[in-house]
């Protein structure tokens, strides 16, 4: 069976497939370019895909000889869930792996913000340290506050339980079903969108994104939410309507925000929110650590043997295709 892989990947997940017997191939450039991309997805019987590409209809379509897909990402967004189940075309994610890692970006982003500590760090870099000022850009501390989880579910939880931990923070969430151990460990308390946006003073985003969600975060929601409020979002971009989000933090209705994830992403270098002294933006950095990476190749590769082997695949985004 062979296996294309767009990108280099841990050691780990590369090792896992030869050894599986399965023909692997990987191109010496990280930057294909669309064509030589379509000649290597021609001859492929399964894809393991690092980053964003869009796999729909139009796609399978194109390459009927793609029999599954082991995303290197636990989110699966750009993937047309419902044309590749119709075809029977598993469609692999790696979750758990990078929960902590992410969760860890989520909290970084937060202490961040809420210190100012990026705008800081660029101010020394610039050679302009400054003199001690009482009331220069003060930070707030997060202490006794209130952590608001739009989405507890893994990477949520995680969150929850560090910001609980360090700041005895106070947890609410709004999510599609309770989450009881989050009840019941953390004391979470779970709440209504409206509710939520209206108490949190970090709302912190870890939902799996959907288009129909598409500026949630909008001009009417931050005018809901307090003025002290920390917007978190290292889930996807497309959940937060990045001009609104602009206007709420310059116009004082939210006081900050941390963003791993940007709309559009990668962000226009010339977006006047990087201009923001209460702003922390990474280049989607959530699963980027040595640990978590290697999770995802081996989750990537245990997929792709599993279903080599006709069983199923043990971390999956669509498991209807193995209902019959
Ligand atoms: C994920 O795993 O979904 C990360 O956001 C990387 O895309």
């Amino acid at each position: 069976m062979k296996v294309f892989i767009n990108k280099k990947i841990p050691e780990t997940g590369i090792t896992m497939l030869k050894e599986a017997g399965l023909e692997v191939t990987i191109p010496e450039n990280n930057d294909l370019s669309e064509k030589e991309l379509l000649q290597y997805f021609k001859n492929a019987d399964v894809i393991l895909n690092v980053g964003q590409n869009k796999y729909d209809k139009d796609f399978f379509e194109q390459f009927p000889n793609v029999k599954a897909i082991a995303l290197f990402s636990v989110g699966f967004d750009h993937v047309d869930i419902k044309e590749a189940t119709k075809r029977n075309i598993p469609i692999g994610n790696t979750p758990d792996v990078l929960s902590r890692a992410t969760s860890d970006v989520a909290f970084l982003l937060m202490q961040s913000v809420s210190r100012r500590a990026s705008f800081y760090f660029q101010k020394v870099k610039d050679g302009n340290w400054g003199n001690f000022d009482p009331l220069y850009e003060l930070g707030q501390e997060l202490y006794g506050k209130t952590l608001g989880v739009f989405g507890l579910g893994r990477i949520g939880f995680e969150m929850a339980e560090k910001c609980k931990n360090a700041f005895g923070m106070n947890i609410i969430y709004h999510n599609r079903n309770h989450n009881e151990e989050a009840e019941k460990q953390l004391d979470a308390k779970y709440v209504s969108f409206d509710e939520l946006i209206a108490q949190s003073d970090v709302l912190s985003v870890h939902v799996n994104f959907k288009p129909e969600q598409s500026d949630l975060f909008n001009a009417s929601v931050f005018e809901k939410m307090k003025k002290n409020a920390i917007f978190i979002n290292t889930a996807r971009g497309g959940f937060h309507n990045q001009k609104d989000l602009y206007e709420a933090l310059i116009s004082g209705q939210i006081w900050g925000a941390g963003l791993d994830v940007t709309n559009p992403e990668p962000i226009e270098d010339n977006d006047p929110i990087l201009e923001l002294s209460n702003v922390c933006v990474l280049p989607h950095i959530g699963s980027a650590t040595v640990e978590a990476r290697n999770g995802m190749a081996r989750l990537a590769a245990e997929n792709i043997i599993a279903f080599s082997k006709g069983e199923k695949m043990p971390h999956i985004a669509n498991p209807e295709v193995y209902e019959v």
